[in-house]
């Protein structure tokens, strides 16, 4: 059983393959935290109870009780003696903003259910994990909120997530409703957290917790590019290889706060939930409001095996849908071989090359639709420009299928152009301020997605194309983030309910439409990664992972990214040189080796390449297909980090441990170095391997504690992958 209450010592034990959770019932009937970390069996928590009660100090010098304050919590409330910062805080008619919510009862049991209008994990079979719900209830205004812990044993994860019912008979408002709090004895942590922009996403950015706050967010009305919604607390001793790490990564796709609150005696109180910034949700008697929810991860093994219980857990419990389990499609995209300017013959000519190197997708990106020659018209007119594609949509398809290639085409359905027949006929469907400008960005503003009338009109749009033309993916995209945030529809009282009504209407239409069309391939896109995050995945199943598609810039950012995210999930593009982000020039081998270390795909004129390159990337292309089960399912061990020194490496391995990839990336080159020594890791140390292409033989052991050799690689920004295959004998 991995959720066990005992009611002698009134613990609620939680506890996966490796790890436990300890949550005390105290006899104030408030949840207390006792323990988070490696698995303990049959712990007796009378010792640490005391510790948390009686080592501090009152005003008047005494060891006594000092009550909340000091108390390590599981869900606190504000108001009532804990004077950090609370994980919820609810205004009553009265004016009153003071709850105090106590334990009411819980319940045990199998699997997990899915949250109402929200992504989240699931089972597939409910012997995979167990889920206890705690309620609380504040018996004066009949607030009752249900706490959820769900524990995935095997995967070594904790899912948390909130649930607020007003069961009394006035209007309440919600100001603050996280979805996890989790309070640490001490703060001798460093707070990692993947920060950046445009073009620079999941920068691995890592300080020491000080005392006071320290937060990531956003107010961007989408998880951003600027904060990914995740952070980890590591131990001082922790690295990629050892010590303890805790991930707290959010499944939600708006505004968000991760906080860490490290209080008077030193204790470190760590929340994650939708942004309370701007946020406001009323709550009439007997309604319910569920919050998103957290998936916790502890590592005693530091930031690499953290990241491989992430990418387990999300490909196989986050992930879903036919392509779950499918080795991704090889790509060309348009968009950086053409922009807008395209003909149907042009695109045909692309897409003839490309069957002719292997490549097995074409997608039409944006400027297909409308009068979209730039970006200033026609987004919200989802119907083909005949001008650029005289015969159609569908004929062009076609005959890109009969190149052997499938189709796919790119969205951006939750924005409208000011120059557009959607707008003209419906000035009020974006996001707007009475009386107030309305801001543009990027030439566009944002369809209100919070109502039903909006959303419904575009799923009907969207879907009209996918049910005409055979489409095989999508790339979804949404370039620009709110402003003017508030609903024409919405009452003044719920109009701070408008950006995470926005992301429910999102989310409903993103249901709709890839449950309508179970074999399209869906990729989330948002300026590059401006909103790759947990929830995006639960409804598509890979990202665009950065506008800079630079072979090198791309090194730190895929890193970054695959802190949390699987590679599976992060396509990668070789695109032409000089790179049209940072003009660097690199070679096509380079190029490649980056963006085979994620989902394959290709942004450039093919056309334009020379006879000599179309042939290196039809041997890229086919060393891709041999090697991408590895790499899409396989486990990842970084082995370089890029932000640290001049080399990049990481490898995948096989399930079974029989085979691995090694891709190493030397950037800048220097006179007279001396050759790299790259330490493997995750190989099995009894098996022997032989890198493919040579007659070379080593043992696990060998290449993990003594090292592969780093050949002599002269010029700036090289590159090797290595295929090892272990071998009998
Ligand atoms: C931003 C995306 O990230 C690009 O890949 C491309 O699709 C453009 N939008 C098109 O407008």
């Amino acid at each position: 059983m991995s959720i066990v209450f005992d009611e002698k010592n009134q613990n609620f034990n939680l506890s996966t393959k490796d790890t436990s959770y300890i949550i005390h019932l105290a006899a104030s009937q408030f949840l207390q935290h006792v323990y988070w970390g490696k698995r303990v069996n049959g712990f007796t928590l009378n010792y640490l109870l005391r510790y948390f009660n009686e080592n501090k100090c009152d005003s008047d010098g005494i060891r006594d009780e000092l009550g909340l304050d000091v108390l390590p919590q599981e869900y606190p409330s504000y108001g009532i003696g804990d004077l950090r910062s609370p994980a919820y805080q609810v205004c009553l008619e009265n004016g009153s903003t003071v709850t105090d919510a106590r334990y009411k009862g819980h319940s045990i049991s199998l699997g997990k259910e899915a949250l109402e209008g929200l992504p989240s994990s699931y089972v597939e079979d409910i012997s995979e994990a167990q889920t206890l719900e705690i309620e609380l209830k504040d018996d004066l205004c009949g607030l009752k909120i249900l706490l959820s812990y769900t524990v995935f044993e095997n995967f070594n994860v904790i899912v948390r997530s909130v649930k607020f019912i007003n069961k009394g008979n006035e209007n309440l408002k919600l100001l603050r409703a996280l979805s996890a709090n989790v309070d640490f004895d001490d703060y001798d942590f460093d707070m990692l957290q993947l920060s950046g922009a445009w073009g620079r996403e999941f920068d691995m950015t890592k300080r020491p917790l000080v005392r006071g706050s320290q937060s990531v967010e956003s107010r961007r009305g989408a998880s951003s590019a600027q904060q990914n919604p995740f952070v980890a607390l590591m131990r001082k001793n922790a690295d990629e290889d050892t010590g303890d790490v805790y991930g707290f990564s959010f499944v939600y796709s708006g505004n968000f706060l991760a906080n860490v609150e490290v209080e008077q005696f030193g204790s470190a109180r760590v929340q994650m939930g939708i942004n309370p910034f701007d946020f406001g949700w009323l709550l009439k008697p007997q309604e319910t409001f569920q919050c998103p929810e957290t998936i916790m991860v502890y590592s005693d093994a530091g930031l690499g095996n953290m990241s491989r219980i992430y990418h387990k857990f999300y490909r196989q419990r986050l992930c879903r849908g036919t392509f779950r389990d499918k080795e991704r499609p090889i790509l060309i995209n348009n968009w950086e071989g053409t922009y807008f300017d395209f003909t149907e013959t042009k695109l045909k000519d692309i897409a003839s090359e490309a069957s002719k190197v292997g490549i097995e997708l074409f997608v039409l990106d944006d400027g297909w639709f409308g009068h979209r020659d730039n970006d200033r018209s026609s987004l919200g007119d989802w119907q083909v420009d005949l001008k650029k594609l005289p015969n159609g949509l569908d004929n062009l398809a076609k005959s890109i299928n009969q190149m052997g290639l499938k189709f796919g085409l790119w969205f951006e359905p939750e924005m409208v152009s000011p120059d557009s027949d959607l707008y003209r006929a419906h000035p009020d469907w974006c996001l707007h301020i009475p009386g107030r400008d309305r801001t543009l960005r990027r030439h566009q503003l944002v369809l209100d997605f919070s109502r039903e009338d909006v959303c419904e009109a575009i799923t009907k749009m969207i879907i009209d194309t996918l049910s005409t033309v055979p489409i095989a993916y999508v790339k979804w995209d949404m370039n620009r983030n709110m402003s003017e945030v508030g609903s024409a529809l919405l009452e003044p009282e719920r109009q701070r309910e408008t950006a995470h009504r926005y992301m429910l209407g999102l989310y409903k239409v993103l249901d709709t439409i890839t449950s309508s069309f179970p074999d399209i391939l869906f990729e989330s896109c948002a300026s590059g990664g401006g909103r790759f995050d947990a929830g995006m995945l639960y409804y598509m199943p890979q990202t665009w992972t950065s506008d800079d598609t630079d072979a090198i810039e791309r090194l730190k950012i895929q890193y970054g990214a695959s802190l949390v995210y699987p590679v599976i999930t992060m396509s990668s593009h070789v695109s032409a040189v000089p790179n049209h982000q940072v003009s660097r020039i690199t070679s096509l081998t380079t190029r490649a080796n980056t963006a085979m270390s994620g989902n394959l795909g290709f942004e450039l004129d093919l056309t334009k390449m020379t006879d000599n390159d179309k042939e290196k990337v039809k041997e890229h292309i086919k060393y891709y297909k041999q090697i991408r089960k590895i790499v899409q399912f396989g486990d990842l061990y970084r082995l370089k980090n890029p932000s640290h020194g001049n080399e990049a490496a990481w490898m995948f391995i096989s399930q079974d441990k029989t085979e691995a990839i090694v891709n190493y990336f030397k950037i800048l080159s220097k006179c007279n170095y001396k050759l790299s020594v790259l330490k493997l890791k995750g190989l099995d140390a009894n098996k022997r391997y032989k890198i493919d292409g040579t007659t070379e033989i080593y043992g696990g052991d060998e290449l993990m504690y003594a090292g592969l050799i780093i050949p002599e690689l002269k010029g700036d920004f090289q590159s090797c992958s290595w295929r090892l295959k272990e071998i009998d004998g």
